[in-house]
């Protein structure tokens, strides 16, 4: 008799679009393609495995959720010391827990779908020699050696969209409008959707913003007869005097500062410096929801194939990726090793800038 293959699926970190249809691409492949075999699905994430808290996952687990969004296993995020541990709220390691889940399961491998965050938290648990298979997921798109993550296209789509909504009623009550996407550190899905939806202006993390600019340009828009513009603003989106600032710093400034969020701050020396109103729209979490686009189920589920294919192979400590258009697989070490910021000289940057899109830097 063929020996048990034992494979344990996790989603960890923020949920995305996708998560679901790549589980369904990965469960869907191996149970095709080995004999033997267990899925556990573990539940909310790293938890799961550190609790010991998990279900059995058959074929029809994997059926009807291509077009769910969020996942059908939960997630959650874990407190991570960087290059060194994940901790619970005492500074205890919660590896041996895992471990030992690990070894009690006698799993083959463990398929962990995340961001940056997991990316380099399943670097540790490789370190400590458990066999992981990952696969890239995030709005954001900041993941090092992928051309794009699923989830991104998705959330490109809606804050397109959310911005395509704010255009009218701006335009009908001449105002300056200050969109707040998501992106701590990196600016891919401000830059495509302020791009997808005609913004006149786009703040990024990585091109520090001068306030003056950003009015000069709204200004230069209303001389043009222009009575509207449209901000979109990366919610990590640093002007030049705070870009200097260390991380405390920047939390102990944003806490001591009337404004919440960057676009309030932005709206309000808007409005002081030409009068005209300002308003702020944040979309936030409804980035994430809903059901994957048609290119995030085709992409996930491409993913979530080569990462059985990797399986089978027993090719492990290996993060599935894109690029160039091909599906690829690239050491888990070298993705978690960076993340992926927007190059200031980006191709996109440079179309923007051609056709009068401002970045607030001159
Ligand atoms: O990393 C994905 C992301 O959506 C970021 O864009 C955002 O800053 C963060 O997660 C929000 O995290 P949470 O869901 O924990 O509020």
């Amino acid at each position: 008799m063929k020996k048990m293959t034992r494979v344990a699926l996790i989603t960890s970190g923020g949920d995305c679009q996708g998560l679901n249809a790549a589980m369904r691409g990965i469960g869907k492949a191996l149970y095709n393609r080995i004999a033997n075999l267990e899925i556990f699905g573990m539940y909310d994430g790293y938890r799961g495995l550190i609790d010991g808290d998990y279900k059995f996952m058959e074929p029809k687990d994997f059926a009807g959720i291509l077009t769910e969004g969020g996942t059908i296993l939960g997630t959650s995020r874990q407190k991570y010391v960087p290059g060194k541990d994940i901790v619970d709220d005492e500074g205890n390691s919660l590896i041996p827990a895992m471990k030992d889940t690990y070894n009690r399961l006698n799993l083959d491998c463990l398929v962990i779908m995340g961001g940056n965050g997991t990316q380099k938290s399943a670097k540790l648990l490789m370190d400590a020699g458990m066999n992981v298979v990952t696969l890239p997921k995030t709005i954001d798109n900041d993941i090092w050696g992928t051309d794009t993550t699923f989830g991104f296209q998705s959330a490109v789509d809606i804050a397109t969209n959310v911005i395509d909504y704010i255009h009218s009623t701006a335009s009908s009550h001449s105002r300056v409008f200050v969109v707040e996407l998501m992106g701590r550190d990196a600016g891919w899905l401000t830059l495509h959707a302020g791009i997808g939806s005609g913004a006149d202006i786009i703040l990024i993390p990585e091109i520090p913003y001068d306030i003056s600019y950003v009015i000069k340009a709204i200004e230069e828009r209303r001389r043009h007869g222009k009575g509207f513009s449209i901000v979109a603003v990366a919610e990590g989106a640093k002007s030049v005097t705070d870009q200097v600032l260390t991380e405390e710093e920047s939390r102990r400034r944003r806490e001591e500062s009337k404004h919440s969020t960057i676009s309030y701050e932005i709206a309000a020396q808007i409005e002081a410096a030409i009068g005209q109103e300002a308003r702020v729209t944040i979309p936030g979490h409804y980035q994430r929801g809903g059901p994957p686009c048609p290119y995030d189920r085709v992409l996930a589920t491409q993913f979530g194939a080569a990462a059985a294919e990797l399986i089978v192979n027993k090719q492990y400590g290996r993060m599935v990726a894109l690029q160039d258009g091909a599906v690829v697989s690239i050491p888990l070490e070298e993705a978690a090793s960076r993340t992926k910021f927007l190059p200031t000289d980006h191709q996109l940057i440079k179309v923007a800038r051609d056709i009068g899109i401002s970045f607030g830097d001159c």
